[in-house]
Formats: structure tokens, sequence, C-alpha cells
């Protein structure tokens, strides 16, 4: 049998091990708390890159909210020299022609899809009409980054909107992207103002 004193000693001792729980498990909750409005939902960042700038801010964009982060590539590579991607990206755009696209998982299940590409010739690269034609993101929240060397936007904003009628496209982001991204907090401060992360 316990004495009373004993028993009372060990309850103050759960209740301190209870306590204790609470502060360890504290970190873990903090970093959900970053994203209140995303943790709860199937969130994919899918992004177009050639030079790597899109690919840095979409690992940004996932770092921040989390979720699965996809690469969307053509079959066939773009070329490494800049001036033979930027003829094949002008015949290919001048065809309307939509380039074969590598397999990417299946959408259906998530709520949050963001998407992000360069600015090629003031638009979309036609890898995205791909895309796009070949999605129905209807009912799913749209969340729209390019990177660009001075075009901002371009018409790729209305394009999407265009494209996906039925999706909730949120306000987009451009950052100047040539020869890499030197604005990354300003993806942070987007985040929040469309208000997929907190803003403290
Ligand atoms: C084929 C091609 C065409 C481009 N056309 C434009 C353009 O019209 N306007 C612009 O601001 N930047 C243009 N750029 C620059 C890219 O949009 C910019 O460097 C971007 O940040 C690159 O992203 P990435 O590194 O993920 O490929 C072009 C780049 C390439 C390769």
């Amino acid at each position: 049998m316990l004495s009373d004193s004993r028993r009372m000693f060990l309850l103050c001792l759960g209740c301190l091990g209870a306590l204790g729980a609470v502060s360890i498990k504290n970190p873990a909750q903090a970093a959900d708390v970053r994203s209140p409005k995303a943790h709860d939902r199937r969130i994919i960042t899918i992004y177009f890159s050639w030079a790597g700038s899109c690919r840095d801010v979409a690992r940004e964009v996932q770092r921040l909210i989390g979720g699965d982060l996809v690469r969307l590539e053509t079959v066939e590579p773009y070329p490494a020299k800049y001036e033979d991607t930027v003829s094949r990206s002008k015949a290919e755009s001048k065809a309307n022609l939509r380039p074969a696209l590598k397999p990417i998982p299946d959408l259906s299940g998530y709520d949050i899809v963001c998407i992000g590409h360069p600015i090629w010739s003031g638009s979309m690269p036609m890898a995205l009409y791909s895309f796009f034609d070949s999605h129905d993101l209807s009912g799913k929240t749209l969340v729209h980054f390019n990177t660009h060397g001075g075009s901002g936007q371009g018409d790729s904003h209305r394009e999407i909107a265009r494209l996906e009628p039925k999706a909730k496209l949120l306000e987009g982001l451009a950052v100047y992207g040539w020869g890499g991204v030197r604005d990354m907090p300003s993806v942070e401060q987007w985040l929040k103002r469309i208000g997929l992360i907190e803003a403290k």
C-alpha cells in the first residue's frame, strides 16, 4: 500500500511528465502552425524549369507549405544551349504544339495544386499547355508562380484563368529569375498574403 504522501508525490510526477510531453510536442505543433490553412489539405507543387530558377522557387514553396514536389518534364528534353531552346520554344509556340510530357502523379487526391514555370516569349512554355490540356483542375485551389527575365507574368496568369475556369486561382507571384533568384523572401511574403501560411 502506498502512503498518502507517496501517492501525492507520484501524482505530481505524472503531471510534470504530462507537461513535459506537451512542451516536447510544441516544436512539431509550431511547424504545423506555419501553414494553418494548408496543413490538413493535400498539396502538390509542380514546376517546369529549364535553368533552375523556377525549381528553386518551387522548392521554397514546398519548404514553406509542405506537400509533394514534382518536376514537369518534356519527353524530349530542351537543348542545353540557350539559343537552341529559344528556337525550339518559338517553333512550338508558332505551331501551337503540345510537347509530350513525362508522366506525373494522379492529381485527383490533391486540394491545392501549385504550378510554376519560367516565362518564355512573354508567356508559358508550351509544356504548360500540355499540362493544362491533360489535367482538369476544376474545384481545386490553384497557386501560380513564375520566374522571368523582365516580363513579369506576361500573359501566363490570364491564360491559366482561361484554361482552368473552374479552379480557384489565387493571386500569382512573378519573381525575377534571370541567372538565379535573388528575391527569395518574396515567396514567403506572397504565401502569407494569399493565406497559405500564417501572417505573423
Ligand atoms: C526560351 C526562353 C525564352 C525566354 N523568354 C523570356 C521572355 O519572353 N521574357 C522574360 O522575361 N524572360 C524570358 N526568358 C528568361 C526566363 O524566363 C528566366 O530566366 C527564368 O527565370 C528562367 O527560369 P528557369 O531557370 O527555371 O528556366 C526566357 C528564357 C528562355 C530559356
